[in-house]
């Protein structure tokens, strides 16, 4: 294979209790790349289009993330790339993500998969760790992977793909502000009161039960964040209301997207998310913020082949 054009998928991070450990897929909005192998060894970023983001191969995540991966093998050929942006950076459902696992994904692929998709994750965390400081992997995990993930553990890095019932779907609103995951990282308190924790682990476990039982109740009951939206969700306009009328409307629950400021909430079936999707506009459109919206299925594939 000398080309590979693929979709590479928008995440939602975090999941309300599972900070910098959970994530999910979505299925209806990411981006789309073209990879190809060239003669010139290394990666070069050819063209981006959609989004002003740099071409310099060490200052873009998908050079970044190709760059770690080829420390790992021994190859006398390089690849070039082109990036069609349709997450906007800021936005919080894994725009650097996409871009950084989409590229290592391809590569990959045009190797011959070397490397299985989990020994893809280091490669694409080097990638958000120049977009955002840290490399947290809730949102390139379950692009790579797939459905809902669990990053067990950071050091030795263990994901787990968790499973995920069929009807779960996620509605995503994004207010058109930017909030950069390293401003939306420097509001976060470094220490959290023992009482707050044990209420987080008791949501993070009911969470985890109920996508494994399949049981929508708990999954709903089990969406709340008491340590990181506290301090996030001043910088979302009209957060509560979007969180009050998504719960009238019939979701599961609902809480800030990976560092915001997209909202998502989850509910059971496509015609709820929907009402959501209709409760959550009319929120934005009588304040007149600016806004995308989107309705999605839990990808359970994550990266798709075009
Ligand atoms: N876990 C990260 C954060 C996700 O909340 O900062 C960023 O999308």
């Amino acid at each position: 294979m000398e080309e590979i054009k693929l979709f590479t998928p928008a995440t939602i991070a975090n999941v309300s209790c599972g900070f910098d450990i959970l994530g999910l897929c979505l299925d209806t909005v990411g981006d789309e790349m073209v990879l190809r192998k060239v003669a010139k060894k290394g990666v070069c970023i050819t063209k981006i289009v959609g989004q002003d983001l740099p071409l310099e191969t060490e200052k873009n995540v998908a050079g970044v993330a190709v760059l770690s991966l080829l420390k790992n093998i021994d190859i006398d050929f390089g690849f070039e790339i082109e990036i069609y942006k349709n997450i906007k950076p800021g936005s919080g459902i894994g725009s650097s993500a996409a871009s950084a696992a989409g590229a290592v994904f391809g590569v990959n692929q045009l190797l011959g998969n070397p490397f299985s998709l989990k020994e893809l994750i280091p490669f694409a965390m080097d990638g958000e760790k120049l977009a955002s400081g840290t490399a947290h992997a809730d949102n390139v995990a379950p692009a790579l992977l797939g459905g809902f993930t669990l990053v067990k553990s950071y050091a030795p890095l263990e994901v787990i793909k968790i499973h995920c019932p069929e009807e779960l779907y996620a509605t995503v609103i994004h207010p058109q502000i930017e909030v950069k995951t390293a401003d939306s990282r420097s509001v976060l308190k470094q220490n959290v009161p023992l009482k707050t924790m044990v209420k987080q682990m008791g949501n993070l476990a009911g969470l985890i039960s109920g996508l494994y039982t399949e049981d929508y109740d708990l999954i709903g009951s089990s969406l709340h964040d008491v340590i990181i939206e506290p301090h996030r969700s001043i910088l979302i306009p009209e957060f509560q209301r979007l969180k009050e009328v998504s719960k009238k409307a019939g979701a599961l629950g609902s809480g800030i997207s990976g560092s915001g400021p997209s909202v998502f909430a989850l509910s059971k079936g496509k015609e709820i998310a929907n009402k959501v999707a209709k409760a959550m506009t009319q929120v934005y459109e009588n304040i007149q913020v600016d806004f995308d919206i989107h309705v999605s299925k839990v990808n359970q594939n994550g990266m798709k082949v075009l």
